[in-house]
């Protein structure tokens, strides 16, 4: 496996030799970044021959006019190449650089090009570690799923004692050796705040009857669970389902269209995102009798009228919200996901072919309403129409997210 060292201008600098040779004796590829900093504490002549491997040192350091672009973009192939970023010692300003993504040398836009895993072993001055300015930083970077290994204490090389003290080679090694054996999540979706509706409502009739629909609720469910797995703070609005509520995110309940409309605008200001896969009811019985309606021999008529269309008022309340629509058509799907999608001004919408056919077992179960699995078409405000293979309503949620966040990229781009 190979690992990426970042090495930071720090006293501590020379200590990152003695952990270039405990991560090769764990069998990693080392391959050394340093800091100009770094440079003035130990040359990077000592760990070209510790690893090796040539030893990176600036962003633009290209000893031909050939060699230009190539080292322009040096940093994303030491980003792409590696699948563990170590930095040892992170120093104050590293740690700050990180949080705030400032990327103005080698290491600090290796780091925001890095996508797998990242171990951080702080070191520095007492006072400067427990400065709120650095703990808010460590706040920060721990919340993007970063190792971090902790500092010791002890005597400094400024004369105070506390901590601040980087952590020894081999314990920053072990660290790192742990890390590599640890599926990383993926928590791309850190910082925002989702609000998702699932399931049908129940229009009452009277006391005891209701009109409703075959949603269960699974792919709402299934959404709410895959962002907060990927690390969104998520309000779930769910009508009446037989599922139980996912970890982490908050479940309101409620049972007819009006209920779940006020639920949605109550929690609107909040949100970053919306996901509206609940199947709500078009029509309602505005004052329904609370006792049980007697059966005569006589024809009966219910008198419907319209519900609120709460993804039209969320799409003319929008801002600048994701919000994404949910379609089940059982007939000229893409057409009216795209009809829907212009009409109540969403980003997406998923359009989902609904089948009748409903089975325990698997390979004979439909799509859409009831089954664990779905077949989609995401039709985006891009003029997109992406063809998403059936799978489980999880795989699908996560392809709803990874699309809506590309999404969220080239909408911002083109303003
Ligand atoms: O719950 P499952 O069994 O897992 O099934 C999943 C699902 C098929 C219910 C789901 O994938 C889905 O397609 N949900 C939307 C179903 C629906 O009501 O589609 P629609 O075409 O009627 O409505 C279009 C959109 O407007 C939907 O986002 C809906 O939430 C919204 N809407 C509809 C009516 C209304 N009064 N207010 C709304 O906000």
């Amino acid at each position: 496996m190979n690992v990426a060292l970042g090495v930071g201008g720090g006293i501590a600098a020379y200590k990152a030799a003695e952990l270039a040779r405990a991560l090769m004796e764990r069998g990693f590829t080392v391959e050394v970044v340093m800091t100009r900093a770094a440079e003035e504490f130990i040359r990077p002549l000592t760990f070209a021959a510790l690893t090796g491997r040539k030893v990176h040192t600036h962003l633009f350091s290209a000893a031909s006019a050939e060699d230009t672009l190539a080292s322009a973009i040096e940093h994303i192939r030491v980003a792409q190449e590696n699948q563990l970023l170590v930095v040892a010692p992170a120093t104050a300003d590293l740690l700050a650089k990180f949080t705030h993504g400032l990327a103005d040398d080698l290491l600090t836009t290796t780091y925001l090009a890095f996508t797998g895993t990242v171990v951080l072993a702080p070191a520095m001055n007492t006072n400067m570690w427990n400065h709120p300015a650095s703990q808010t930083n460590m706040q920060v970077l721990r919340g993007r799923g970063h190792v971090v290994v902790e500092p010791g204490e002890g005597l400094l090389a400024c004369g105070m004692i506390g901590p601040g003290r980087l952590a020894e080679p081999d314990q920053i090694a072990d660290a790192v050796l742990a890390a590599s054996k640890t599926k990383k999540p993926r928590r791309d979706l850190d910082g925002e705040t989702i609000l998702i509706t699932a399931g049908p409502t129940q229009e009452p009739i009277d006391g005891v009857r209701y009109l409703s629909n075959r949603s269960s609720g699974k792919m709402g469910y299934a959404l709410a669970e895959e962002a907060v797995a990927r690390g969104a703070r998520v309000t779930l609005i769910s009508g009446p389902v037989n599922l139980p509520a996912p970890l982490g995110a908050t479940l309101v309940p409620v049972r007819t269209a009006l209920e779940m409309r006020q639920a949605v605008m109550d929690r609107l200001s909040e949100a970053t995102i919306v996901v509206k896969a609940a199947a709500v009811a078009d029509y309602h019985i505005p004052n329904p009798s609370k006792q049980k309606m007697k059966k005569t021999a006589a024809r009966l008529s219910l008198d419907l009228e319209p519900t609120p269309d709460i993804l039209a008022e969320l799409g003319a309340k929008k801002g600048d919200r994701l919000l994404i629509g949910f379609a089940a058509e059982t007939d000229n799907m893409v057409e009216e996901a795209r009809r829907k999608l212009q009409q109540k001004n969403c980003d997406m919408v998923v359009g989902n072919v609904v089948s009748h056919v409903v089975s325990h077992v698997a390979s004979q179960q439909g799509t859409g309403f009831e089954s664990d699995e779905n077949e989609v078409v995401l039709v985006t405000r891009a003029g997109e129409t992406i063809p998403v293979a059936r799978a489980s309503k999880r795989a699908i949620a996560g392809r709803i997210f990874d699309e809506a966040m590309r999404l969220r990229l080239a909408l911002h781009a083109s303003r």
